[in-house]
């Protein structure tokens, strides 16, 4: 069976909803689907992985979360080269800048980026949800 880690960063759960609906549309394709909040995640995790799901909302000033998340992100530079990569997260304010970086940075660390980043404002609606199911089952009929 093919696996998919799904690893998330989220102060107050909204990111969170996101990476469970997104496991939810993965698990259609009957994928071993794991969901990993980042301090429990370790690189072997998206080593092993056919294909990864990250996420975490827009911090800082328009940056990903700078203890745990950010780390975790420069660290895949060396293994995601040629993976399928989804990456989602939820927001306030901004404009989705930190997406939109964070997007062109995968991209530079070679990954296959799966549609574009999904961005969601504040906790997710039904509608969001179904848009991360939707990004779970595209990303798991890529491998
Ligand atoms: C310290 C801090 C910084 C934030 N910076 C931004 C930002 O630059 N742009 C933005 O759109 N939202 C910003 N937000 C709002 C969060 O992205 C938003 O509340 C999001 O829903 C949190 O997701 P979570 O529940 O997964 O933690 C910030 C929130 C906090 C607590």
């Amino acid at each position: 069976m093919k696996k998919i880690a799904i690893i998330y960063w989220s102060g107050t759960g909204n990111t969170e909803m996101m990476a469970k609906a997104i496991a939810e549309g993965a698990e259609e394709n009957s994928q071993e689907v794991k969901v990993l909040s980042v301090e429990k995640a370790t690189l072997d995790d998206v080593v092993t992985a056919d294909a990864i799901a990250l996420g975490c909302p827009s911090m800082g000033a328009e940056v990903l979360e700078e203890e745990e998340m950010e780390p975790f992100v420069e660290s895949l530079e060396k293994v995601v080269s040629e993976k399928p990569v989804a990456l989602f997260g939820s927001y306030d304010w901004g404009n989705g800048e930190w997406m939109k970086d964070w997007e062109e940075r995968i991209k530079n660390y070679g990954a296959k980026l799966i549609d574009e980043g999904l961005i969601l404002h504040l906790t997710p609606t039904d509608e969001g949800l179904i848009k991360c199911k939707d990004l779970g089952e595209n990303l798991s009929k890529f491998i």
